[in-house]
């Protein structure tokens, strides 16, 4: 498995090179190393698994190319053709697709979860991951500063109850905790990441506190 993630790492570094939104190369091998732990305990194809999180976020980069929205199922001619460098298998590579396909579904978007299988909710429950405690703040404030959003608008009210990636823009990065971030825990497919999520929400809670104390002069 090594070895494939290896050679994986050198036909994606240069496509995620220039990447600064919080959807770098690090971003995978975090992804990478969440759904491992989370396999060793949940089960599911340790081989599937590694390789569609690795690859998971191409559509990212595409997206930053091209400029217009590209979901995870527009990447996956792309995805293909790195997996064609590969010796998988072609069932190894349909199911490969198959997950990073559906990677992005939230029980609190419109879609909300169409899939079941433990490759696929284990790489949705690994990526969820990143997106919370203190990378995920990390991650959310890069992300928003590179689509030009602005910290906090304390005017603008908390609304939406539904997330949709394509066609939300959140009134700023605070706004992004609610209609996404805090949601994630509840969110999660399996007994182990809910275990790991539950520590990184309640600093992302510890964090909006004192992000709201210093905002209103409270000390
Ligand atoms: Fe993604
Ligand atoms: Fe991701």
């Amino acid at each position: 498995m090594e070895k494939i993630i290896q050679q994986l790492e050198e036909e994606i570094r240069e496509f995620f090179h220039k990447e600064s939104s919080g959807h770098d190369i690090y971003h995978l091998k975090r992804t990478l190393n969440n759904a491992l732990a989370i396999q060793e305990k949940e089960g599911g194809d340790k081989l599937i698994i590694a390789v569609s999180a690795f690859l998971h976020d191409i559509h990212r980069i595409i997206q930053n190319e091209t400029g217009s929205f590209c979901s995870p199922k527009d990447s996956l001619p792309k995805v293909a053709e790195i997996l064609n460098k590969t010796d998988l298998t072609e069932e190894q590579k349909t199911k490969i697709l198959h997950c990073i396909e559906f990677h992005e579904e939230y029980d609190f978007s419109e879609n909300w979860k169409t899939v079941n299988d433990i490759e696929t909710l284990i790489l949705q429950d690994a990526d969820n991951l990143d997106a919370i405690g203190a990378i995920g703040i990390g991650r959310t404030f890069l992300f928003n500063g590179a689509n030009g959003n602005i910290m906090w608008a304390p005017e603008k009210p908390f609304t939406g109850n539904t997330y949709e990636e394509s066609n939300k823009k959140d009134p700023s990065t605070i706004h992004h905790f609610y209609s996404k971030l805090l949601k994630l825990k509840d969110n999660m497919n399996t007994g182990t990441a809910k275990i790991m999520a539950n520590e990184r929400h309640k600093f992302m809670e510890l964090y909006l506190q004192e992000f709201f104390d210093e905002w209103n002069w409270k000390k």
